[in-house]
């Protein structure tokens, strides 16, 4: 029978995460000592029954959340008689699909960007015609790898095999679209000259893809591998192959060549 407490939690899990941890802070704490990180989405618009499936945590684990989570938001639930489940200790590792393997493989180069912007941002004097080449050649890693190769995978193939809306999926859309932002703000920056406003849009981008990458690879490539069948699977890496196959030839080698070109040496990274 559905108790006044259940009946609550029920509405609770359809609010959207960011008016609960507005209203409930603690929740951010607890969802973070499981792995999940509501609190430092910039958007915040899923709910909280979505956020439980998105992270698949084991049932035992899902149950003792659902209980801190609810007793956070001052609804007291009928004690069970299982224990409590542990939390979790470590991250997970997570095996993924073969297509969804070679997106967290291409991931790996933007990975060696991103790690390399600070010093590439410090180290550029837009009043060279070397560095503003330079700087040029960064934004056309952007968007030809990492946006028209990688991010198209995901919007033209991957995420249109997922209808109906999820408000993960629209998460991540909205990076792609803030990301384009800061590269037109950093083509338009090195044009005007303008170091400073190029070392902030570096930067933007740099901590937007962080976390987008870290979102895709934990939460939204595994929670898609578990809605997909065997046949789906294989058609998504046909489709991905045929992606790879309208690249421009050496794309992945010539973009490696210049982060290799960009990237502190070991002995920047670590002086004695
Ligand atoms: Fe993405
Ligand atoms: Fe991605």
């Amino acid at each position: 029978m559905e108790t006044c407490a259940t009946r609550d939690l029920n509405a609770r899990m359809g609010q959207n995460i960011k008016d609960l941890l507005d209203e409930f802070p603690v929740m951010g704490d607890i969802l973070k000592s499981y792995g999940i990180g509501c609190v430092t989405c910039a958007v915040g618009t899923c709910a909280l029954k979505d956020i439980l499936e998105y992270h698949a945590l084991p049932d035992a684990q899902a149950r003792t959340l659902m209980a801190r989570l609810a007793a956070a938001m001052g609804l007291g639930l009928a004690p069970t008689e299982e224990p409590a489940g542990p939390e979790p200790a470590a991250p997970r590792a997570i095996t993924y699909s073969a297509p969804m393997q070679c997106l967290v493989d291409e991931h790996a180069l933007i990975k060696r960007w991103l790690a390399a912007i600070p010093a590439f941002a410090r180290g550029l004097d837009l009043e060279s015609e070397a560095d503003r080449r330079r700087a040029l050649g960064g934004v056309a890693f952007i968007r030809a790898y990492a946006d028209r190769f990688h991010h198209a995978k995901e919007e033209d193939i991957l995420f249109t095999r997922f209808a109906g809306g999820h408000e993960i999926i629209r998460v991540m859309l909205d990076d792609h679209a803030t990301g384009r932002r800061h590269v037109q703000g950093m083509q338009d920056a090195v044009a005007a000259r303008a170091r400073e406003a190029l070392a902030a849009h570096l930067l933007g981008y740099r901590d937007l893809l962080t976390e987008h990458i870290r979102k895709e690879d934990e939460i939204l490539y595994p929670w898609m591998d578990r809605q997909l069948t065997p046949a789906e699977v294989d058609d998504l890496a046909e489709a991905f192959r045929q992606a790879d196959r309208r690249a421009a030839p050496g794309l992945a080698d010539r973009f490696a060549q210049f982060i290799e070109g960009i990237e502190p040496s070991p002995a920047a990274r670590h002086p004695a």
